[in-house]
């Protein structure tokens, strides 16, 4: 994406905000920043998939083509769109969109109170700058991977709420349930 596409993004999902429409990313990240690898996600935890659904369900989620194929079809209970540059692209249950500030106007346009942004790598990459709030899971551990969320910059970001959770038989990570807000 080019910095003119990027200052549109900005500038459109300011006036959602204006709306009191809130862009939010919803993401679990090692410790490394790790969010995938080979197309898959590199854990298994029950409450943070529970976690996800309760906050996704029944507002537009908007991801990359990849994490939609990962997904392997569309999340029920919510508006599925999918960023894609494969103009032909079609799949039973979502919307294509040809960019991120296409999907965020498709979002929109459900009038939505929330837009989630779910993955993977390369689209949260190019929403950190829109978004509004970052849920993130933090898994405490150090994988391996090959696909990354951005570090967080302080700068921007503050921590309004944190949770810990220890491993338990379900759990092989601790993890934390984490709100940034963009300061
Ligand atoms: N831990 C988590 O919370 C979490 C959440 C989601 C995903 N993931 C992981 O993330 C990985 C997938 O992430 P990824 O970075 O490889 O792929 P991705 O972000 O899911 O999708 C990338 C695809 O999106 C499309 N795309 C990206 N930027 C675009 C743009 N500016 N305009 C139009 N289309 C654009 C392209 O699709 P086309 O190739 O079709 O053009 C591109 O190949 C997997 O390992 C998955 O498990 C983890």
């Amino acid at each position: 994406m080019n910095e003119t596409t990027n200052l549109k993004v900005t500038k459109s999902s300011r006036q959602g905000q204006d709306d009191g429409r809130v862009i939010g990313l919803v993401v679990a990240a090692s410790t490394n920043n790790v969010i995938g690898k080979n197309n898959h996600l590199v854990w298994n935890l029950p409450n943070d998939l529970k976690f996800f659904k309760n906050t996704t369900w029944g507002f537009p989620v908007i991801m990359g083509r990849k994490t939609f194929a990962e997904v392997n079809k569309p999340l029920p209970g919510r508006i599925n769109i999918v960023i894609t540059r494969k103009a032909d692209w079609k799949a039973e249950g979502a919307i294509a969109a040809p960019d991120l500030e296409d999907a965020i106007h498709k979002a929109a346009e459900t009038n939505a109170k929330q837009i989630f942004i779910i993955g993977g790598g390369e689209i949260y990459k190019q929403s950190m700058p829109i978004a509004d709030l970052i849920y993130l899971t933090r898994v405490h551990a150090v994988v391996d991977g090959d696909t990354f969320f951005p570090v967080i910059d302080e700068n921007i970001w503050e921590l309004i709420s944190n949770e810990d959770f220890p491993t338990d038989e379900k759990h092989a990570y601790a993890y934390s349930f984490q709100v940034w807000k963009k300061k």
